[in-house]
């Protein structure tokens, strides 16, 4: 059978760290970490993910700071906001939750944030830091695949890996993650022809395409590692609850040498690493 790699447990170990980061700061430096997290709209994910994050913020020791702002509002307000919270000395990461309502230009909005605040890893900035391997603040989705990763890769070097998706949130940052390992990286997305058979060369596939089942077992050679990224709420039938579905069929993947599952894989990993840039932001706070 596939190893289960269990991203609650490496999460809940994640935190730790952090809580212990924070505390540290605030007995040593006085500084209490302190995310704002903006919400345009309700969303009914965007809310699930968001209440996600600020019940982790009190987990760790971090203050949060919730900015709702109506589905009609202007991309003005929010930027007057934004330019608010740049400007306070209490936030430390600043976070505005995708998507926007239409008449927002997230570019826009996500290139006010100062990239010495922006923990989403979003800005410009960050973007080029990442992939020139400067340094930076690292998207919260690629940098928990890549922990999770490190749980049963040593060494990257040479390894195939296959991304299927390739968002600016997650597809695009974890191929440059990995480029900087050394892997053979392959971005794949819903154009790519003969994808089954590419996938079929890979040691990694990261299935993050929003596609539910769309990585069956014959895409994966025996012995690779399969990390899904995909979540998709499907409604539960006759009265049941809505289940979570991931991109990855991996009760087809035995053959695997790990998968993570869905849930409990990549998205509690996502909140761990949020939380973490944000204490590694506050750093940059230290006198
Ligand atoms: N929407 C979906 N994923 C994310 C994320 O990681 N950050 C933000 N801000 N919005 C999202």
């Amino acid at each position: 059978m596939a190893r289960i790699i269990d991203g609650s447990a490496l999460a809940r170990s994640l935190d730790a760290q952090t809580a212990a980061e924070a505390a540290e700061l605030k007995s040593r430096h006085g500084i209490v970490p302190g995310l704002a997290v903006i919400l345009v709209g309700n969303d009914p994910a965007s809310e699930v993910y968001v209440a996600r994050k600020i019940k982790g913020c009190a987990r760790v020791g971090i203050t949060s700071f919730e900015h709702r702002l109506p589905h009609d509002c202007s991309e003005a307000e929010v930027l007057a906001l934004i330019a608010a919270l740049n400007g306070d000395r209490a936030i430390h990461g600043i976070l505005v939750q995708v998507p926007l309502p239409p008449q927002i230009d997230p570019a826009r909005v996500l290139g006010a944030i100062d990239p010495a605040k922006d923990v989403d890893g979003f800005h410009p900035v960050n973007v080029g830091r990442l992939s020139t391997g400067t340094g930076g603040l690292v998207p919260c989705t690629p940098l928990g695949v890549m922990k999770l990763l490190d749980t049963v890769v040593d060494d990257y070097r040479g390894l195939n890996a296959v991304v299927i998706g390739k968002s600016n949130i997650v597809g695009k940052p974890i191929a440059m993650l990995l480029l900087e390992r050394e892997a053979t990286v392959t971005v794949t997305h819903i154009e790519t022809r003969g994808l089954p058979e590419i996938a079929r060369q890979a040691d990694i596939v990261i299935a993050a395409a929003g596609s539910p089942r769309l990585v069956r077992g014959f895409w994966i050679r025996e012995g690779a590692i399969v990390i899904d990224v995909g979540i998709t709420r499907v409604p539960g039938q006759d009265g049941r609850k809505d289940r979570l579905v991931g991109d990855a069929a991996i009760d087809e993947m035995a053959h695997a040498a790990a998968v993570t599952p869905v849930p409990g894989g990549v998205g509690p990993m996502t909140i761990a690493c949020l939380l973490s840039n944000t204490v590694t932001a506050s750093r940059g706070a230290m006198p």
